[in-house]
């Protein structure tokens, strides 16, 4: 079974035995329900086994966990740029809110999406980030809404483009340009709003290093600082699902999934 060969990849590692191991925790929210479960049902099964304690925890959460955690941010506005998800977070008065979100897709899906369309396959992220260093700036619809940003219409309009004949390497460099400028818009808000100094990069699309350097320019401009794990971190990992599961351990949560529970609907307990 695939789940107990990454299991022992995971061991073997870690250089740990199955009976080392003293907390079990999984990811219970937000997701696609089948995928959660399945997640549930082995951490069940392990924690069973083990006689320890199961200890769910929120996906996007263990995200900016992990990434307090490796660089030493104190109190970042977190920017979650990943496929499903891209939300600014920051914490305020006892909880992490949602300062701004994609109102359609996740800015990794809308990633995909376009380079599937140009026939780049997936993963597009690198495959557009490549292309995009050969490309000029071509104007593209840029929408933000408040706090917020949409990225369906300039899906459709990058695609419109290509039928057009505009050069691949334009509209990637252009999608790039845009599209992370809007994520900057909205971050540097946050901080402004919330009076933060740091900025802290979590979720695949963070891997690009355009956005890194916009965030390294926008950040030093504030006189903050842009706090970016490294690439194994910045995208989905076992290692965030664990440490978060360590900074809740004395909780009693449900065993439970929730595929709609959103980043400011958490109980914070660990701070
Ligand atoms: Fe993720």
């Amino acid at each position: 079974m695939v789940k107990y060969d990454v299991l022992e990849k995971a061991l073997e590692e870690a250089k740990l035995k199955l009976e080392d191991i003293d907390l079990v925790s999984f990811s219970n929210s937000p997701g696609l329900a089948p995928c959660l479960k399945v997640g549930m049902e082995f951490g069940k099964e392990i924690s069973k086994k083990l006689k320890c304690k199961l200890i769910p925890v929120n996906h996007c959460l263990a995200h900016l966990s992990i990434g307090e955690l490796v660089t030493g941010a104190k109190d970042p506005v977190f920017l979650y740029a990943s496929g499903a998800n891209t939300q600014i977070i920051a914490y305020e008065g006892g909880r992490y809110r949602v300062f701004g979100e994609t109102l359609d897709m996740g800015t990794g899906n809308f990633i995909d999406n376009f380079a599937r369309y140009l026939g780049l396959g997936f993963p597009g992220g690198p495959k557009i980030s490549d292309l995009s260093k050969k490309g000029k700036y071509i104007e593209l619809p840029y929408v933000v809404k408040g706090m917020d940003i949409s990225v369906s219409g300039i899906l459709t309009n990058l695609k419109q483009k290509y039928d057009k004949g505009v050069k691949k390497e334009d509209l990637c460099y252009s999608l790039q340009e845009t599209v992370f400028a809007m994520l900057m818009e909205v971050s540097e808000r946050a901080m402004a709003h919330c009076d933060k100094k740091e900025l802290l990069y979590g979720g695949g699309v963070c891997c690009n290093d355009r956005l890194q350097e916009m965030g390294e320019i926008m950040c030093k401009e504030r006189k903050g600082k842009c706090f970016i794990p490294e690439r194994s971190l910045l995208v989905d990992n076992g290692l965030m699902i664990a440490w978060q599961g360590y900074l809740e351990r004395e909780s009693n949560k449900k065993i439970d999934f929730d595929p709609r529970l959103r980043t400011d609907d958490i109980d914070v307990t660990w701070k």
